[in-house]
């Protein structure tokens, strides 16, 4: 028997679930599904990603040791999956004892075989990414290329992993397998970067002076490891490498990631397997963003959806059937919730809910809700037949080929077909003529035509799927499972029991009324809650008299910018006061104070842009000195930063 594995990326317990992460993890299950469906033993794996900086950084802001703190967002992911109807075999954390046992191993195996050295180095590094980037790595500006803002300069002795001795042997593994990392495009991205002689060696601890929360080196304890070497060692610790029998049972797998942890998956992870002598996984599948008006979800833009309530509101199936429907593998797409009803309404109600709600209500009239048995086939039955069999054999190979919408929309073009067969044999005339062998026939074919429509739904929407098969007379998911071949059902128009009980009605994705009123509402729901968020602070702000009128070049001979905390603290000798280290892209940090100490815990200001004018004279406040003033608004009651919508550090504020 075949096995599958699929995997998604471990998620960042420093975040909340979100559309992003719930399309890669419905993604594999859809995959799962779909392998199961070919009679494959399959294993599917998510879980966590608990170390490194950020979380320290998240959970002291929490007032919470890392462990709690991972502990309590991890099972917030873990919650969230039965609710997308996802059903994972395995859930990994990298704090699992597992995990670090494999970790160690794997590192203990790669220096041993001499690719790991001890060594000096500057590098640029990026507090975002949690790494350091090489020169040729940075953008034209010299920014981190993912958050556009300007690294720092570290030096320090480090283990380094002698990535760059298996580049050349990569290169060569991608030209000679296409279909490694696909769609097309990253496989054209990743070459040209592992042409573009960039990449070197990688940066794999970090001292315990500069972090702890992190697996140890077996082979020196003053370090822990890289959180990224760390991270995607998951996906063989969840096998229980390099002992667990599961490994040797599914692995190599098929990885399933967004474009941007393309280079960690596409560059990182096939260097280390090979320097553990592992083989390869199979298949690197990556996919666009979704965006949400127009841009990357983000805290900061307010466009962040939260899946789990999109499910309780418009139903978990025809939301998976959304996603896989609306992205391109590959390509980036939009969602908004009149997209979501538009499809629901018109391939879910109309369509799909339609077809079988008028089938079954003729199946109850004409032949006691009996599945009738077929007679002579014509023509037209046998275009229907075909017109399965090819669809079941473009479904299969898209599916396979991470074209999930392609595969939806050829499955449509047959039930759209069923439909207009429905119009063009016009049962109720057949049964007005009294042509009852006719009549069964027809019925039959759209009942045997059906039943592939939902075996090939289910991987999509698998409640769904159940439900129609159950209305056709079939067993449930489970027993489904045990007889059902796909290749077969693909070859063969037949499957239905003559005789065995069809449900009488059906309803299964009743349409979405939006008032039009309403729409308008939603799509104005963010301007208009700015704007009574405006007119209730209209009210509060008292008048006060204007200032003077002013020089404009009293203005523009203020240097103000933006820059991101870094570190945050109290002053030593002054309780009002915080001191504060802030990059502006200068390449050394600067440290300003200021007297917001009432109304900010330091730690809710590290990682926040804040805007300082930078051109005043440097003041020594109480010993020690500031190099700047950070802008804030309010009055001697409360005092608030201004902050902006995450732009690069130095940029000027006009
Ligand atoms: N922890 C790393 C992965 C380590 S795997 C060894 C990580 N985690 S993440 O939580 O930030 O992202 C998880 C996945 O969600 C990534 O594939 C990421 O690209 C994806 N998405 C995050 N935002 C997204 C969208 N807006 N759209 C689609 N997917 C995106 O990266």
């Amino acid at each position: 028997m075949k096995n599958f594995f699929v995997t998604t990326p471990i998620y960042y317990v420093n975040a909340s679930p979100h559309l992003g992460h719930a399309y890669t993890t419905i993604v594999a299950d859809v995959l799962a599904r779909y392998h199961r469906l070919l009679g494959e033993e399959t294993f599917f794996l998510t879980g966590t990603d608990e170390h490194g900086d950020k979380i320290v950084q998240a959970a002291a802001g929490n007032n919470q040791s890392p462990q709690a703190f991972v502990d309590e967002v991890s099972a917030r992911f873990r919650n969230l999956w039965p609710v997308l109807g996802v059903a994972h075999d395995r859930f990994v954390r990298t704090t699992d004892l597992q995990h670090v046992r494999t970790v160690q191993a794997f590192l203990q195996r790669v220096y041993d075989r001499g690719d790991i050295y001890f060594g000096e180095f500057g590098g640029h590094y990026c507090y975002g990414c949690e790494r350091f980037y090489t020169e040729k790595e940075l953008n034209d500006d010299g920014l981190c290329p993912q958050h556009l803002t300007k690294p720092e300069f570290i030096c320090e002795k480090n283990y380094f992993f002698r990535m760059s001795k298996y580049l050349p042997w990569l290169a060569e593994h991608i030209e000679k397998n296409p279909s490694f990392i696909r769609p097309e495009r990253y496989r054209n991205e990743v070459l040209a970067m592992l042409e573009s002689g960039a990449l070197e060696d990688l940066c794999i601890s970090r001292p315990k002076s500069r972090l702890s929360w992190g697996i140890e080196l077996p082979f020196d304890a003053d370090y822990v490891c890289y959180v990224w070497f760390d991270a995607l060692i998951n996906y063989i610790s969840a096998l229980g490498w390099p002992d667990g029998e599961d490994f040797g049972r599914f692995w190599p797998g098929e990885h399933l990631v967004a474009k941007d942890i393309l280079k960690p998956h596409a560059v990182f992870w096939p260097a280390m397997l090979k320097s553990a002598g592992l083989p390869l996984f199979t298949h690197l599948d990556v996919h666009g963003y979704w965006l949400v008006r127009d841009a990357k979800m983000s805290k900061s833009l307010g466009n962040v959806i939260d899946p789990g309530e999109i499910c309780r509101r418009f139903g978990t199936d025809a939301f998976r059937y959304f996603l896989l429907r609306e992205m391109h593998f590959g390509a980036d797409a939009g969602f908004s919730e009149d997209a979501l009803v538009v499809r629901i309404n018109a391939d879910l109600a109309n369509d799909l809910g339609n077809l079988f709600s008028r089938v079954l209500s003729m199946a109850a009239k004409y032949c006691d809700s009996r599945v009738p048995s077929p007679h002579v086939l014509e023509d037209d039955d046998r275009s229907v037949a075909e017109l399965c069999a090819t669809v079941m054999h473009n479904f299969a190979q898209t599916f396979a080929a991470v074209q999930f919408s392609q595969g939806l929309e050829s499955l449509w073009e047959l039930v759209r077909a069923l439909n207009k067969y429905v119009d063009a044999q016009a049962p109720w005339a057949l049964h007005k003529k009294g042509d009852t062998e006719r009549l069964s026939t027809v019925l039959h074919v759209l009942l045997t035509a059906m039943r592939k429509v939902a075996l090939c739904l289910w991987p999509v929407m698998p409640a769904t799927a159940q439900t129609m098969l159950e209305q056709l007379g079939q067993s449930a998911e489970e027993g489904f499972l045990r007889f059902v071949d796909f290749s077969v059902e693909a070859e063969t128009f037949s499957g239905l029991e003559p005789g065995a009980s069809l449900a009488v009605t059906s309803n299964l994705f009743p349409r979405i009324e939006v008032k039009k009123e309403e729409r308008k509402k939603n799509s104005a729901g963010n301007k208009e809650r700015g704007k009574e968020a405006k007119a209730v602070d209209d009210a509060k702000v008292p008048a006060v008299p204007a200032k003077a009128q002013a020089d404009f070049d009293h203005f523009s001979a203020l240097d103000v910018r933006v820059g991101t905390v870094l570190t945050a603290g109290k002053h030593p000798q002054a309780d009002r006061i915080l001191r504060l280290e802030i990059d502006f892209g200068e390449g050394t940090p600067r440290q300003i104070l200021s007297g917001i100490a009432a109304w900010y815990a330091p730690e809710d200001l590290v990682g926040r842009q804040v805007c300082a004018v930078l051109n005043f004279a440097p003041r020594k406040i109480r010993g020690l000195v500031s190099e700047g003033m950070v802008l804030t608004a309010g009055d001697d009651t409360c005092q608030k930063i201004l902050t902006v919508d995450s732009v690069p550090n130095g940029s000027s504020v006009n």
